[in-house]
């Protein structure tokens, strides 16, 4: 890792200054600095990415995979530097910044792939008399510019599913990562910059939300892509023509059936994953376990054993399960559901004192359903867990919310495997695992306040690209 790092416009590496601090999230200390952007860095980079468009769409296919292949080749060796600056940036417990890392690998070697897949259709015309002799045929052409947000909780891996399939599509970007945790993308633009890309093609700024409003608003960008909180609907409302993709959270739900298919303890370990890896810091984090009466009281005492058992600390130590979360705030916020919900009724199974932005995994039973812990993005190392009677009561509680981005079934039965994925309201159903599972070629997305659009690299590719139909009338 380095002391200091510059921003990437139009390809080049440029130390405009130092203005960002990135704080260690474990130690609090200043760990790097990076160069902030300003209102008239975004300007530009978007007038390099919309004076791309042309270079980028005549970049050929096999091109555009080799500058993803080279990325695979550098990441891997690099892989260590990027684990360890996830691990800083984002508090991130070593062996799951690993894993980003692996996934980051695994996301741009697909879209390495796609590049060379990017195909049309040819079409039958001929439906009438009038139309005899006409044949068609559709190519998929890049939308243009695009702008990318990224979030703080996967600083590479939810860049390089924008990334990616950008320079798959052919799109020229503009990327904000989160200004808390902005090393992972400037690696990656680092990496970029090695490589033969047309000028213009890619920019990578840090800055204030305030200057990156022109990501949203400006007419030159074709389409926004956004993963982050609620705020991405304003975005969207602000957005005027471009298309918008929005990846917004949720607090998903995993229901345990009466005969959940494995055995108590496999499942507690996919709970535990689920529930409080990287702090539950993931949009598909496992919030809400809704468990057959059957099975309740067991489960509650071996996931309470589990879930005491979790190692709180440094993230760095290979042996630490839970490390800080983003920042004291919050901690506090999560901390304060906590209190409200024990107010409220609930029973903390596991509950430990929060000491600065260090909040040690807690699991509750019988949240009230009007608690916010219940009903809004925890976000943090908490679960709620609650007994049901009936499968259609499980499907209708884990429905009870404003949100819908996955949600897993533990379930022998055929049947309510496929009776949850006919009925549940999300996105993607995850049976025999959490909701928390994801493989980077899937499509990825929600629906109500989850969000709009998928991501999984075909899906962000179809949508950086749209249909072009070309009619060729054949007078032979
Ligand atoms: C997210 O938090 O939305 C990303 C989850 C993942 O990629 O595993």
């Amino acid at each position: 890792m380095n002391d200091v790092y510059p921003y990437y416009l139009a390809n080049r590496a440029v130390q405009a200054n130092t203005g960002l601090e990135v704080l260690d999230k474990y130690s609090g200390k200043v760990a790097a600095r990076t160069a902030f952007a300003d209102a008239a860095a975004i300007d530009a980079a978007i007038s390099a990415a919309y004076d791309a468009r042309a270079a980028m769409a005549a970049f050929p296919p096999d091109a555009r995979r080799d500058v993803l292949e080279h990325c695979v080749r550098r990441f891997g060796e690099r892989s260590e530097e990027l684990a360890l600056a996830l691990c800083i940036e984002a508090g991130k417990p070593i062996r799951d910044a690993r894993g980003e890392v692996t996934r980051l690998v695994d996301t741009f070697r697909i879209a390495a792939g796609e590049a060379t897949r990017i195909g049309g259709e040819v079409l039958e015309l001929g439906i009438s008399p009038r139309t005899r002799g006409y044949r068609g045929m559709t190519k998929r052409v890049p939308v243009g510019a695009c702008s990318f947000i990224t979030p703080f909780n996967f600083p590479l891996n939810l860049v390089a599913h924008k990334v990616a399939p950008a320079i798959a599509a052919g799109c020229p970007f503009v990327l904000k990562p989160a200004a808390k945790t902005p090393l992972g993308a400037l690696i990656i633009g680092e990496v970029l910059a090695e490589t033969d890309l047309p000028a213009g093609a890619f920019s990578i700024l840090p800055c204030s939300n305030e200057d990156a409003a022109a990501l949203t608003s400006d007419e030159r960008i074709a389409l926004l892509s956004f993963t982050g909180g609620l705020v991405g609907w304003e975005l969207k409302a602000r957005a005027g023509r471009k298309k918008v993709t929005l990846e917004l959270g949720g607090n998903a739900a995993c229901i345990v059936d009466a005969d959940p298919g494995q055995p108590l303890d496999e499942l507690v370990e996919r709970l535990v994953f689920g529930a409080y890896y990287q702090s539950g810091q993931s949009c598909i984090s496992v919030q809400r376990i809704i468990a057959h009466r059957a099975v309740f009281d067991a489960l509650c005492e071996r996931l309470a054993a589990a879930v005491a058992g979790l190692r709180t600390g440094d993230p760095r130590d290979e042996a630490t399960f839970i490390g800080p979360v983003i920042d004291e705030a919050a901690a506090q916020r999560i901390d304060g559901w906590i209190d409200a919900a024990v107010a409220g009724g609930a029973k903390a199974l596991v509950r430990g004192a929060r000491k600065g932005n260090m909040l040690p995994a807690a699991l509750l039973a019988d949240v009230p359903r009007d608690a916010d812990l219940y009903r809004k993005e925890a976000f943090g190392p908490v679960a709620c867990i609650e007994a049901y009677d009936d499968f259609d009561e499980a499907i209708a509680r884990a429905n009870d919310s404003a949100f819908g981005l996955q949600a897993g079934v533990f379930t022998a039965d055929l049947g309510h495997a496929m009776r949850a994925w006919d009925a549940l309201e999300t996105g993607g159903v995850i049976v025999g695992d959490v909701p928390s599972f994801r493989v980077d070629n899937m499509p990825y997305g929600g629906i109500k306040q989850s969000g709009l659009g998928r991501e999984g690299v075909r899906w962000a590719i179809a949508d950086m690209t749209e249909e072009r139909l070309l009619v060729i009338r054949d007078r032979a």
